[in-house]
């Protein structure tokens, strides 16, 4: 009965996600998918203000983000944990000795826009030190890219990391206040009227986002 039902409910479901949703979104969507046949999916992965303005117009059902929108006021379903971790190549000397330390460390930076790169400048402002950047680049496959070719060290999501960690080619750099802790979450807003396919998938992240967690990403936790 529930499947024919499922069958019977047809449409598009929106969606965007700052850059390191690339590698969470997929999971989130792919059961929702095969159950809905009818449901087409547009999903755009791109820098975290588009994202925020692609919501804030309506053009968009959710966004996935870890940074909540400050200007504007959004409704929220929690996904699972993020962990932000500093990185490098392994066998170079890139582990300050102290917080001046990070004067000479070559750090890869995020566009401007982005939510790591909102979280990582907020570190050092608390630490009072100005970082050595003097690369910045969009999106965080291309800042893992850049870390890989030994361009310098850099802050990342654990769950953009999985396979680099798992082949040992780059490092964890147990800095002071790393891992840094925040959530990703769906979020959507305020006041929007919800689509039966938008109450469709927010009911199924409700119910399976625990399961999703488990199966998909439960390897981050050993970080
Ligand atoms: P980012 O955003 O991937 O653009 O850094 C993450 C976030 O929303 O916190």
């Amino acid at each position: 009965k529930m499947r024919a039902y499922k069958g019977i409910l047809s449409g598009t479901l929106r969606m965007a996600g700052v850059s390191t949703g690339k590698y969470i979104m997929p999971y989130f969507l792919s059961d929702f998918m095969e159950e809905y046949q009818a449901i087409d999916l547009i999903l755009d992965v791109t820098n975290r203000g588009k994202v925020i303005e692609s919501l804030a117009k309506n053009e968009i059902d959710f966004a996935v983000v870890s940074v909540l929108p400050a200007q504007l006021e959004v409704e929220e379903e929690k996904l699972m944990p993020n962990k932000l971790l500093f990185i490098g190549l392994p066998g170079r000397p890139w582990q300050p000795e102290n917080d001046e330390g990070f004067a000479s460390i070559p750090l890869i930076h995020r566009e401007e826009g982005s939510g790591t790169r909102m979280i990582i400048d907020a570190y050092f402002q608390e630490l009072k030190v100005a970082p050595k950047v003097r690369l910045t680049l969009t999106s965080s496959e291309t800042v893992k890219q850049a870390v890989i070719a030994g361009l310098g060290v850099a802050a990342l999501s654990v769950f953009s990391l999985k396979n680099e960690l798992e082949r040992g080619e780059v490092e964890i750099l147990p800095l002071k206040g790393f891992p840094l802790m925040s959530e990703w979450r769906l979020i959507w807003l305020k006041n929007k009227r919800l689509s039966p396919v938008c109450k469709a998938y927010l009911d199924f992240i409700r119910t399976r986002k625990k399961i999703i967690f488990d199966r998909h990403f439960s390897w981050a936790n050993q970080y």
